[in-house]
């Protein structure tokens, strides 16, 4: 497997301390001059309740949705990558979390008979929850040969403008854009199985969809995407070839980078694969069994995704075994490519330590004993309030594994899957009335050391969580 992840790991000694050109800084929204949003009308959300949804696995289509319509589109967009707050300095704040609030990730669909959007390509433009049509015609047979799966009503797939991420994190900037992504991705399945529609997700797309969407992959990299909603019968021609609307330029100056662009382009293949087996490992012997057990009056999932913020005022404050199973279970599916470990403090019902949890018996099992949470929050960049969070989820490969069961894409499955359950751990904690907050700045070498990893594991991302000053359930 390529050394992507090792070569942008940052330790004390490598750090530069790089500055940030705020002159050149890149606008957080696509700018076409000549392709407006159009809009859908007054968002309807989805009335599905949020822990069925979540507790799901894969996302089960809610079966009393009524059928899209073009305010169930704008609900759904809005829950999949709308705006949902105005932070203090102005920026516009969205349902993903994102690393440093920079929105590299882009929304793209598809649309095929649906009869009240017209055939095409369309992209969708957050300031105005809309999406605005940039290739007409027939495509989704060109979608699915991206995606795997048989033509679709509806697919979507998500671009990381790579110059976004760049411009603050440099080379390790595709680390946070599959993050970003997998943020993302976690959104929209939620939202698509809430509005009703079955869903075909891919997380190792084919090369074709950047030349579908019109790309330049050094600019922009297609990362992954989903195929929902009815299956159609006519899947349109090959699309010849074409020339995307003119885009204003993000910034001043943007810039690639060669390695990003190298590495971008690892993830995708001739083919879409298809989700390889990834074998889980049972828990040990004595390891504890989590019960998870859904409040039976939880909020909708709508309120909860529109509610969710980044919160790290921690207070120091057990959780009890009931939050430890429900954050867990929300957050990562039975099999994966993820590995994962968890921080807990003292003054809970379970013991302070590292634990590792095996989510196919959802059981934790404890690997060093003690409050590790002090020297994880110096290794991620001395972050210190990671160390008054009750709970920290370290998400981690084991490299070899990754490489066996899916070759050099395994590692992009890998980080989308991590941001995946990032999203999922923040809205489950969003609905318990509790804080969140992702870390992907760490030193990662100490990081490894702090969570008791394998020999030889990748950290990928931390999110820490748990009770915070003023924190209320949804
Ligand atoms: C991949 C990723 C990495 C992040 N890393 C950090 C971090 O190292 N430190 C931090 O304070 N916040 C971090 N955040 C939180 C973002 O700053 C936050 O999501 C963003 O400002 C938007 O605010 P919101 O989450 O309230 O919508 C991270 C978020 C993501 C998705």
């Amino acid at each position: 497997m390529k050394p992507y992840h090792q070569t942008t790991a940052y330790t004390r000694q490598g750090m530069a301390g790089g500055f940030m050109d705020w002159a050149n800084q890149p606008w957080p929204f696509k700018r076409y001059p000549d392709a407006p949003p159009q809009p859908l009308g007054e968002p309807r959300l989805p009335e599905a309740s949020f822990w069925p949804s979540l507790l799901a696995w894969p996302p089960a289509p809610d079966a009393q949705a009524p059928p899209l319509d073009p305010a169930g589109l704008a609900g759904l967009l809005a829950l999949a990558a709308g705006l949902t707050a105005q932070a203090h300095g102005g920026t516009y704040l969205r349902s993903p979390a994102s690393a440093g609030a920079l929105y590299p990730t882009e929304l793209y669909l598809v649309a095929s008979g649906l009869g009240w959007l017209a055939d095409g390509l369309w992209h969708y433009a957050p300031e105005a929850n809309a999406p605005r049509l940039l290739r007409p015609g027939n495509l989704a047979g060109a979608a699915a040969k991206v995606l795997g799966g048989r033509p679709r009503g509806l697919s979507f797939l998500l671009g990381a403008l790579l110059w976004r991420s760049i411009w603050k994190y440099r080379t390790r900037a595709w680390r946070y854009c599959l993050l970003d992504g997998g943020h993302l991705l976690a959104c929209l399945e939620l939202a698509l199985a809430a509005c009703g529609l079955e869903q075909h997700p891919c997380l190792a797309p084919a090369t074709s969809g950047g030349e579908l969407l019109g790309l330049t992959p050094e600019r922009e990299a297609l990362v992954a995407g989903v195929g929902a909603g009815e299956t159609v019968s006519e899947a349109g021609p090959e699309p010849p070839a074409w020339q995307p609307p003119e885009e204003e330029p993000l910034s001043p100056r943007e810039q690639s980078d060669p390695t990003v662009a190298e590495a971008a382009a690892l993830g995708l293949g001739e083919r879409p694969g298809p989700e390889p087996d990834w074998p889980g490992e049972p828990a040990p012997v004595g390891a504890a069994r989590l019960h998870p057990r859904p409040p039976e009056d939880g909020p909708a999932l709508g309120r909860v995704m529109l509610a969710r913020r980044s919160r790290r005022n921690f207070i120091p404050q057990g959780l009890n075994a009931a939050q430890v199973a429900l954050l867990l279970a929300a957050s990562l599916p039975m099999e994966g490519p993820l590995g994962a470990t968890v921080l807990l403090g003292p003054g809970g019902d379970l013991p302070a330590g590292a634990h590792r949890y095996y989510p196919g018996d959802q059981a934790l099992a404890l690997v060093e004993t003690g409050d590790r949470r002090a020297a994880a929050a110096r290794a991620c960049l001395d972050q210190m309030w990671v160390g008054q969070a009750a709970l920290s989820l370290v998400l981690w490969a084991d490299p070899a594994r990754l490489d066996a069961a899916a070759g050099e894409r395994g590692y992009a499955r890998a980080m989308l899957a991590a941001g995946r359950a990032g999203q999922r751990l923040y809205l489950a904690a969003t609905a318990l009335g509790l804080g969140c907050c992702g870390v992907g700045a760490f030193y990662d070498a100490e990081l490894a050391a702090a969570a008791a990893l394998p020999s030889g594991a990748w950290p990928l991302y931390l999110v820490a969580a748990g009770p915070v000053k003023g924190g209320a359930p949804v």
